[in-house]
Order: structure tokens, then sequence, then C-alpha cells
């Protein structure tokens, strides 16, 4: 289905009423807005959230408008984006000429042949990462999904920024300040308008994070960059790296967008493969077709970026996880200048809310939305889709940086623990989906870890 997006006279976007809105969204905020777009079939609509009143955008068509064909007015400012400035600086993950700048540097870094360059050592550290939960195979202490994935996605993702410039014990004071950072920023994304003379909740915390994550950070770019290194790191990259002018990256700029990219791969990779055990357990079939694949290809020997390509079936079930499970599911923008979207008038100033999540379950777009079914992502079933009916890494200018190492990294994790064990979980769903900066469950998901038992 496609929309024309001049053909009617603009009029004002229908206001979905507070009260009818607000019943759905404390319930269940994430699966509350997602339903707003099943309901209205993809039109337009403004949110009446008492003091604003953001748009919600879910057809392809639109999406694909504000990522892309008019990107440039919608800008990743304003109230959802001003509370992360202090901890991201401005990166890669800001706007205007600061973004700009970092992007033409660091896109040359992320592409599929630098990536795979590093997968060797990756590898290495998803092995060793879940070698050490043997224990948990022979006492049959179940562990929690959610930290386990995070532990081994943070060496990862710290191995292919850093190298092995930042210790263990430094690794783990790093990961759970960025926990603390994501976390305790709530107050600020309530009440964005609040000057920071003033102390709120959560601020504290906020500020002793960022403390702990500079104390680690600094001193390994200040090294990095007196011993003029050419390791395949991204901070060694980042040292050879010069800008349009021909100078040095700043330290400071260093700072900005290494905070930045490590909070972009490390939450939204570690949440999604998260969410992967409880749709693994819901669909007993998948989980059979996908263990079959990696006892294929992987058998019991360590996995490594050689059996990449043959583990088809399981980037096919990533695909889907992530059409379910979009880490990034919320994308807001800030409108620029005045326009016409979908016959409805757009007003300067304004909240755009894009979302995966929900143009994921658009039923005009996809069959079964709810269903987990990782066919759609075979090869014949792929082509005809809209590019903007399935956006998990966003899309135009702004496109993920960290698609390629998503896919060598998730299913060396995946393969790495379904060659080793036999998850089951012990605490059975349904999981809310919490609304966080990456989509997580709202309550532990808790696995044992049983022993395959050998052909
Ligand atoms: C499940 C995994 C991931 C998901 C779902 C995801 C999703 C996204 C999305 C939706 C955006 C667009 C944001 C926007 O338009 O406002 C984005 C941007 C970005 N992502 Fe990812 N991401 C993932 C993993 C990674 C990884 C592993 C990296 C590591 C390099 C990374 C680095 C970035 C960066 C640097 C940007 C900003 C790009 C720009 O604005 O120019 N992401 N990601």
């Amino acid at each position: 289905m496609s929309v024309d997006l001049t053909a009617r006279p603009a009029k004002q976007a229908r206001l979905i009423r507070l009260h009818r809105l607000l019943p759905k969204l404390m319930r269940d905020p994430v699966n509350g807005l997602a339903e707003i777009g099943m309901a209205t079939g993809g039109e337009i609509v403004r949110l009446d959230l008492g003091p604003f009143r953001p748009y919600l955008v879910t057809h392809p068509d639109h999406v694909q408008h504000v990522m892309k064909g008019n990107w440039s007015n919608y800008l990743r400012k304003g109230m959802f984006w001003r509370p992360l400035e202090r901890l991201l600086g401005n990166s890669i993950l800001g706007e205007g000429p600061g973004w700009d700048s970092s992007r033409k540097i660091l896109q040359p870094l992320f592409t599929a042949r630098y990536v795979a360059a590093l997968s060797e050592d990756l590898a290495d550290t998803i092995n060793e990462g879940f070698e050490a939960l043997r224990p948990h195979e022979k006492s049959g202490e179940p562990i929690d999904a959610g930290v386990e994935m995070a532990r081994v996605v943070n060496k990862a993702v710290i191995k292919v920024l850093f190298g092995s410039r930042i210790s263990d014990p430094d690794a783990e004071r790093v990961a759970p300040a960025y926990t603390t950072a994501a976390t305790s920023i709530a107050f600020r994304m309530l009440f964005p308008s609040a000057p920071y003379s003033i102390r709120v909740p959560g601020d504290r915390r906020f500020l002793a994070s960022i403390k702990t994550i500079e104390e680690v950070m600094f001193p390994v770019i200040e090294q990095a960059r007196r011993e003029r290194s050419e390791g395949k790191d991204i901070v060694s990259a980042l040292c050879q790296a010069r800008d349009e002018q021909g100078a040095e990256i700043s330290i400071q700029q260093m700072r900005d967008d290494l905070v930045s990219i490590y909070g972009a791969a490390s939450e939204t990779t570690g949440m999604a493969l998260t969410w992967l055990w409880p749709m693994l357990g819901e669909n007993p079939e998948v989980e059979a077709k996908l263990r079959e694949e990696i006892d294929r290809v992987v058998g019991r020997d360590p996995v490594r970026p050689s059996h990449l390509p043959h583990l088809t079936y399981t980037k096919m079930v990533l695909q889907e996880l992530l059409r379910l499970y979009p880490s990034g599911w919320m994308l807001p923008r800030l409108v620029g200048t005045a326009e016409e979207l979908g016959g409805v008038r757009i007003k300067a100033g304004s909240q755009v809310l894009i979302s995966p999540y929900a143009t994921h379950r658009l039923e005009s777009f996809w069959d079964r939305p709810l269903t987990f079914d990782p066919e759609r992502f075979s090869p014949e079933n792929q082509e005809r889709r809209h590019r903007y009916a399935y956006f998990p890494f966003g899309g135009g200018p702004h496109l993920c940086l960290g698609q390629h190492l998503f896919y060598i990294e998730a299913p060396l994790m995946v393969a790495a623990i379904l060659s080793r064990y036999r998850p089951v979980i012990v605490n059975p769903g349904p999981f809310k989906p919490l609304p966080a900066p990456s989509v997580r469950p709202s309550r532990k998901v808790e696995m044992a870890l049983l022993p395959i038992e050998r052909a």
C-alpha cells in the first residue's frame, strides 16, 4: 500500500485525547503506542500528552519522508535528546556540523570489510565469555539472560573500540556506569525543561556515572594518541584519522564519539539478544530449526567467523527478532519548518515520534504481525517489502553504523551459546516491553543452561 504525500488538501492531524491514551499508556506504553498505529492503519495522528502533543508517524511512506526524503527538517534535538547531551557531548549521535564531521570520520571505520577484520578477536571474546557460564550448567543455577548478554556484549564492544587497552576491572566499571546513566535520566526525560542549575532526582547518579566513564576513557585516549598506535581497534583508527582540513581529531571529540558509540553498540545488542530467549521458548519449532543449523555448522567446536556464511537461518531469526523487538523502538525528531505530510499539517517546533516497533506491527504491511516467523526473511520473501516497513537500524543519513558489526557479533553469540548449552526459561512469560532507550523486558529473563546431549 502506498500513500500519495501531496494529493489531499492538508488538514489538522486527528488528536487522540489524553483520556483515551492514558489507560493504554499506563498499562503498557510500548504496546499502547503500537496499538494506536495499528488501529489508525498508519494515519498520522497527534497524541494529547498534556503539555506536549507529538505526532505519531508509522506509515512507511511517511517514515521514509522523515528519515530520508526531508530528513534535515526533522532534527535529533529537543526534549527527548536534551537530557542525553551531558553524556554524549557533541557526537555522532547528535545533529548539525558536529554530527556531520563525526559521521565522515567514523563511517569508513564500520564497513563490512573493516568489521570482518576484527571478527577473529570478537569470536575469541565471545567464546570465552560464554565458556565462563559452565558452572551454571553443572549447578543448575539459572542465569539472568539480560545480565549475561550485556556482560558478553560489553566485552565484545570494548574489544572492537579499544582493543586490549582497557583492563578487565576498568571494563567492569564502565558497563554498570552506562546502565546507571541510562536508568537515572528518567526524571530529566520527563521534565527536560528543568535547568541544570537545579538538582533533580537521578542527577547525582547520572553525573557520577559520567565521571566513571571519563576516568576510564580519557587516559586510554591520551595514551593511544601518545603512542600513535596502528592497531585495528577504533581508538587507533581515530588517532590516525584527519578531518576535512587535515587536522587531528581533538581528544574531546574522540571522547564524545567513543562514549556515544559504546552506548549505541552495547545496550541495543544486549537487549535484542535478551528478547531472543522468550521468543525461542514460545516457538519451539523455530528453536529446533535454529539448533539443527548450529549443530550442523558449528557442532561442539568454538564458533569462528568462517561459520557465519553458513548460519543463514540464524540470521533470519535475528532479523525477525529485530522486527518484533527493534532495540531503538522510538526515534523522536524535532520539526524545523512547518510542512504537509500524508495530508496533514505538521507544525514547526513540534515533535514527531517514529517507532519501528509500531511500524513493524502494521497489518497492511505484515501478515500476522504478532507471530514470530523467521521465514519472512527468507530470500524469496524479502524482496517485495517496502524499504521503510522494516527499519530496525533506521535509515537515511542517520542509518546505524553498527549493522555489519551486529550481524557478525549476534550470530557468533547465538551460536556460542547454543553449541554449548540448552537454555530453558524458568520464569515463563509473557514479558512486557519496558520503555527505556533500548526496549527491555520489564522483569528478568531467567534461564537454566542444561547440558546438550551428545549425539
Ligand atoms: C540491535 C542492534 C542495533 C540496533 C537495533 C540499532 C539501531 C539504530 C538506529 C535505529 C539508529 C538510528 C537512530 C536515529 O535515526 O535517530 C542507529 C544509529 C546508530 N547506531 Fe545503531 N543499532 C544497533 C547496534 C549498533 C552497534 C553495534 C553500533 C556500533 C557501532 C551502533 C552504532 C550506531 C551509531 C554510531 C548510530 C548513529 C548514526 C548517525 O546518526 O549517523 N549501533 N542505530
